[in-house]
């Protein structure tokens, strides 16, 4: 077993060499939201193998999950250099993508709360020095200001409730450098002709009860105030379902 402590609460795994063993005085506190509404799909050991299927994950997503890591991908281009920042792991292949993606001066920091998720990011991750997993809370990130080039929120926002969403917005603009760009990929108000509002009101109702504030607010509204944060693209997909938003801030 080999676990590093990289700050006082961010244990760094590197890779296979994580076992999931983290001292509990390490690890931050989990959220009531995520205990409450998200326990079957993150926390469960069961969930995490029935869930860690590019299939399904591909499924959840309508046939998106592809194309929107690709569209992402794109962004970012083939040779990834700088600090990138994932915040939140996600299932399925995007972050092994990301690190195949890595440039030789180039570095992916992925953070999450739950030690289980980071565990089984590793077993999907290949074993490189330049990749490194902690466990950490987004809305408390123990990074220093302006230490990353990218970072990513890849259906995190969703989740969350508002009080947490901003706090982590915030907190992801607070480690990036001038000039850094923040990718978010979530949900959005699908258009008006799009018969997936009347399918997916129901179930992000049922099961995602913070989602559909994506629906009714922009996300830039949640953004902090009074900083540079220029908004470079917003690309929806399927019908409006889903948004890709990439913001420069300065
Ligand atoms: C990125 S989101 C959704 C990913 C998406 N459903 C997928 O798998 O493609 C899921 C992750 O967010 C993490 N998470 C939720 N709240 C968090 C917080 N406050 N800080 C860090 N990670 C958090 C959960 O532990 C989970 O691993």
């Amino acid at each position: 077993m080999k676990i590093e402590t990289s700050t006082p609460m961010a244990n760094h795994c590197n890779n296979k060499q994580y076992d999931g063993l983290y001292p509990k005085i390490l690890t931050p506190v989990i959220p009531l939201y995520l205990q409450a509404t998200y326990w079957w799909a993150y926390i469960h050991p069961r969930g995490v193998r029935v869930f860690e299927r590019q299939w399904l994950v591909n499924l959840i997503l309508w046939g998106n999950y592809n194309r929107l890591c690709d569209a992402v991908l794109s962004d970012y281009g083939s040779q990834l250099e700088g600090n990138t920042l994932q915040i939140a792991c996600a299932y399925g292949n995007l972050t092994p993508r990301l690190e195949l993606n890595l440039g030789a001066q180039g570095s992916l920091d992925v953070i999450d709360i739950l030690p289980i998720q980071l565990h089984n990011l590793a077993e999907k991750l290949q074993p490189d020095t330049r990749v490194k997993l902690h466990c950490m809370d987004s809305t408390d990130l123990k990074f220093q200001n302006q230490n990353f080039d990218h970072a990513l929120l890849f259906f995190l926002l969703h989740e969350q409730p508002l009080d947490v969403r901003k706090k982590t917005l915030a907190e992801a603009v607070r480690v990036l450098r001038p000039g850094g760009m923040l990718t978010i990929v979530d949900y959005a108000k699908p258009r008006w002709f799009n018969p997936m509002r009347y399918i997916m009101s129901p179930i992000l109702r049922l099961l995602e009860p913070f989602a559909r504030d994506l629906w009714q607010s922009e996300v830039t509204a949640w953004l902090p105030e009074n900083l540079n944060i220029s908004l470079l693209r917003k690309q929806k997909y399927f019908g409006g379902l889903y948004q890709i938003l990439t913001l420069k801030v300065d």
